[in-house]
């Protein structure tokens, strides 16, 4: 059963991770896992619009992932285009606006033009917005941001964190209040940095193609039921609550 609305995350951010481990455990090739992964989103898209979430991020290719073998890189981004020529309709019918978190320039040319294609034809959507995390990784983000704020000319007293929160891939979109890491693994892997201070973390033990719809309702039931306090009291959440 899903939570109340007022209990919805605006923002929830997913690391996709087990889709190896779970086409090893049937015999199949990796890709495969990758493959069943791609079905997950497709549904997990769907479930978070009907939800009402706001912001959905998805942890689809680190920088660091890069180092795979060249054969399930390739099919990686095989898949993503394939996704993006497919949904493309319903995330226009889902009223759900595409963006790219990370370096999209150092993407292969037919999927930076498939992202781009997409990102343009979803730009007035309002209703979600769905961040692929693509060659992406937190701390080059920060770094990224410095070097943007020291190229523009800005002063270190007027680096703030408000300052520096405009340089970052994720811009005008509010902090994820949970992070969801599939497979059991307890890792942030350089994933949102400097958003994710102050998210709720959840770590179901299921594979990313086994993370159903149920398991995101299991996910928001949790989440309902923990109490955020941002470095405060208990008593000073209640009074600012009030
Ligand atoms: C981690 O599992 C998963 C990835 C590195 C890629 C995630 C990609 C997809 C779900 C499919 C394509 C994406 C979209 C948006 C259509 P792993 O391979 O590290 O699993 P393991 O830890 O079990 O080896």
């Amino acid at each position: 059963m899903p939570p109340e609305k007022k209990n919805i995350p605006a923002h929830i951010a997913i690391i996709m991770d087990g889709n190896g481990r779970w086409a090893q455990l049937r015999g199949l090739p990796r890709t495969k896992g990758h493959k069943a992964g791609t079905e997950t989103v497709r549904a997990i898209v769907t479930r978070c619009r009907e939800l009402g979430v706001r912001h959905l991020t998805l942890y689809a290719f680190s920088t660091e992932n890069w180092s795979r073998p060249k054969e399930e890189v390739g099919t990686l981004f095989d898949l993503l285009n394939s996704f993006l020529k497919n949904e493309q309709k319903k995330l226009l019918e889902q009223d759900i606006r595409l963006k790219v978190v990370g370096d999209i320039d150092g993407l292969p040319l037919v999927v930076r033009t498939a992202l781009k294609h997409v990102i343009a034809k979803t730009a007035h959507c309002s209703s979600m917005t769905l961040n692929l995390a693509l060659n992406y990784g937190g701390r080059g983000e920060i770094v990224r941001a410095c070097r943007a704020l020291v190229a523009a000319g800005v002063s270190p007293e007027e680096v703030t964190e408000e300052r520096l929160t405009q340089e970052l891939y994720t811009v005008g979109q509010p902090d994820p209040d949970l992070v969801i890491r599939t497979s059991g693994e307890l890792r942030i892997s350089n994933f949102l940095l400097f958003q994710s201070a102050y998210s709720e973390y959840y770590f179901p033990d299921v594979y990313w193609p086994d993370f159903t719809p149920e398991e995101l309702d299991k996910a928001l039931a949790d989440y309902a039921s923990r109490q955020r306090r941002f470095g405060k009291t208990g008593d000073q959440m209640e009074a600012w609550e009030a």
